[in-house]
């Protein structure tokens, strides 16, 4: 569904992406895992249109969208949480959802609270709920109008192990549930061997591993890359 090809993008002289390669496979849950500063978030912000890479290309469906503006992706299915919550501060829950799912069209923004468990949160603010709430609302922002591929960074960013369980289970469900196909890019591994059906792995910007998570996680490469992290 999703192919980078060679992809690299530099911010002056720190190659941040580095020839990356990958595919993603339809209906799907891919990591994108690897160490603090790896480029995950440049990968993410080259698929949704944020930034344009120096060289190689995206392909979503077969067509190339690498020089494609960000509006035009979304329109196309492509959606995107950001590693900070993205959420209006002064809106309640239940306004945010309607306006953004008027957006897109959403037709069951229902589905999407029951989905995410937000139902309590719909009458309250952001300041009102939880930071577990929190950052439920932003992935909820991301799934209105069934985005076809849905972009996750760090959704569980500053959660507790349980929290951050909790959460990958209501997006592998939901995920199942609507057909769509999910990058994740998480730093709790547990999660990510729990939810992924596959991974690749970034260092300094380049791929050192893909492939089923069970193989992943054995290879020498990445023990060493994540080796004395509290997260492995
Ligand atoms: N706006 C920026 N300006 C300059 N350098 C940047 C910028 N954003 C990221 N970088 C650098 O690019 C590299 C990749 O960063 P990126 O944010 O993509 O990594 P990441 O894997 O998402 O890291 P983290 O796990 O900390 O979120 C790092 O060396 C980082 O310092
Ligand atoms: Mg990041």
């Amino acid at each position: 569904m999703l192919q980078l090809d060679d992809l690299s993008f530099a911010y002056g002289s720190v190659k941040a992406v580095d020839q990356v390669s990958l595919d993603v496979a339809e209906g799907s849950i891919h990591g994108l895992i690897g160490p603090n500063g790896a480029g995950k978030s440049t990968c993410i912000d080259l698929i949704s249109g944020r930034q344009r890479p120096t060289s190689g290309s995206v392909r979503f469906r077969e067509r190339d969208i690498t020089r494609m503006a960000a509006p035009r992706r979304r329109h196309l299915g492509i959606a995107r949480s950001f590693q900070r919550i993205s959420v209006y501060p002064d809106l309640t829950v239940a306004d945010q959802l309607d306006v953004a799912g008027r957006l897109v069209g959403e037709q069951d923004v229902d589905a999407v609270v029951a989905a995410l468990a937000l139902g309590p949160s719909l009458p309250l603010t952001p300041s009102e709920i939880g930071y577990g709430e929190q950052r439920r609302v932003d992935i909820a922002l991301a799934l209105l109008g069934a985005p076809d591929l849905v972009l996750l960074d760090e959704p569980a960013a500053g959660l507790s192990r349980e929290e951050s369980i909790a959460l990958a289970d209501h997006l592998a469900g939901l995920v199942r549930e609507r057909g769509m196909t999910v990058v994740l890019v998480e730093h709790h591994l547990e999660v990510v061997y729990r939810v992924c059906d596959r991974l690749t792995v970034l260092e300094q910007g380049a791929v050192i591993a893909d492939g089923r998570p069970q193989e992943v996680r054995r290879d020498p490469r990445v023990v060493e890359a994540y080796l004395g992290r509290s997260a492995a």
